[in-house]
């Protein structure tokens, strides 16, 4: 693993740039992009960034430079993917629930569709027919995932066409004779069990032999990566290992060997991302000690919405004596990070940093109490650079009709 960002390195941004403040670390994205090109060195893999985890153009630019692809799922992340250089044949959209105008605007920009309802793709069939190679997301019927919010695989799930309505698929493929190049599922975020990878593989091996044109398998995303201390991840060379296996002993029944591809988020920026916020007030109560900080969950939801981990630290005083706080924010609803935490003494104006922050963190944020976004800096080779300056009040009012 690449070095983490020092506390001084940090607390200098944090001054020079103000709080609230996301910084990511370009260095260790690359090193986890590393960590998949080495894993699967063996088998012929394509990685595509899903890019919904951290869209900024300049987070996507380096994703290029070493050689990444992207996942979009919507057609504005398939802009700003062409935006920051990308070829179309490098970008990927993975649509759900969407209006067919908007698979028509991807198809006129040139990039790989997975379409992921009949209804759609009876539409494409009409219009495009064999013309224009598309792919197909396939709802595998496995849950997995670390909770319900965020697992999509399942027999319940909104996302993919059920495997089950094969022969539904079939018809419409003959129908127009489309050219079927990819075979997609994702069944979820957070997950660290390999062994779901492989039984999403063997529920496509079981239909592959139907799509004669099929040039892909697309595993999704997913891949678990460690919130706090003793958290288990994904094991990525075995993983590689098993895919490897299953591949070679499923050999594509219809000539061409066929290409693996992932969409990971988290992955690539969860672990790069630090969120930078100082304390603004300390509340000493019966039950515990609040230490209130300039953010809120209109910055980082994560902790709110799925009761996600987030370890802090507070870099102002890393060596102080520990004691129980609760971190909260400024909005005018509950809005607890963590509750009852053991950090270091915190004084106001101490600079608590949030880890993991990289992925789902500035991607998911709101102006909700009328607040600013934060700014964000990328830190490359040592050198920082703003790569998204913080709201200004004319931002809030940017799209109000006065
Ligand atoms: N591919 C597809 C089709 C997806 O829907 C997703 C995530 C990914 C790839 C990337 O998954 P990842 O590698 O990042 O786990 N906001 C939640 C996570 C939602 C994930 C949505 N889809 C969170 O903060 O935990």
């Amino acid at each position: 693993m690449s070095q983490q960002l020092s506390n001084e390195q940090l607390i200098s941004l944090a001054m020079q740039y103000g709080t609230p403040l996301y910084v990511y670390d370009a260095d260790h994205i690359t090193a986890q992009y590393q960590k998949l090109t080495a894993a699967f060195a063996h088998t012929d893999t394509r990685f595509f960034y899903a890019c919904k985890a951290l869209t900024n153009v300049n987070i996507l630019k380096h994703i290029k430079s070493i050689g990444g692809n992207v996942d979009c799922s919507s057609v504005n992340e398939a802009k700003l993917a062409l935006l920051a250089g990308f070829d179309p044949a490098n970008v990927l959209y993975t649509s759900n629930g969407i209006h067919f105008s908007e698979i028509e605007e991807a198809q006129s920009l040139g990039i790989h569709i997975n379409i992921d309802s009949l209804s759609n793709l009876e539409k494409f069939g009409k219009k495009f027919g064999h013309s224009y190679p598309v792919g197909i997301r396939l709802r595998p019927n496995i849950m997995a995932g670390g909770n319900i919010k965020i697992s999509t695989g399942h027999d319940k799930s909104k996302f993919g066409i059920p495997v089950d309505q094969l022969d539904k698929i079939l018809t419409i493929i003959a129908k127009y004779n489309l050219a079927i190049q990819n075979l997609h599922i994702h069944t979820g975020s957070d997950i660290k069990d390999v062994d779901v990878f492989v039984k999403g593989i063997d529920v496509l091996f079981d239909i592959i032999p139907h799509f004669k044109e099929l040039k892909s398998v697309d595993l999704g995303g997913g891949f678990k990566v460690p919130y706090k201390k003793g958290d288990g991840e994904t094991d990525i060379p075995l993983l590689a290992q098993k895919v490897k296996e299953a591949f070679d002993n499923h050999p594509n029944p219809n000539g061409n060997p066929l290409q693996v591809w992932f969409e990971p988020g988290k992955f690539l920026v969860s672990a790069a991302g630090y969120f930078i916020t100082e304390v603004n007030v300390l509340k000493e109560t019966a039950n515990t000690v609040f230490a209130g900080v300039n953010s809120g969950f209109n910055h980082l939801i994560r902790p709110m919405f799925y009761d996600a981990y987030h370890q802090i630290e507070n870099i102002s005083n890393p060596e102080g004596r520990e004691e129980h706080y609760t971190i909260t924010g400024n909005i005018c609803e509950t809005d607890t990070f963590a509750w009852d935490r053991k950090l270091p003494e915190i004084k106001e104006g101490d600079f608590l940093v949030f880890k993991n922050a990289g992925a789902y963190g500035f991607e998911m944020s709101s102006n909700f109490n009328s607040r600013y976004k934060p700014a964000e800096v990328m830190v490359k080779n040592g050198n920082a650079t703003l790569i998204r300056r913080r709201d200004t009040f004319d931002d809030l009012i940017r799209n109000q009709v006065l």
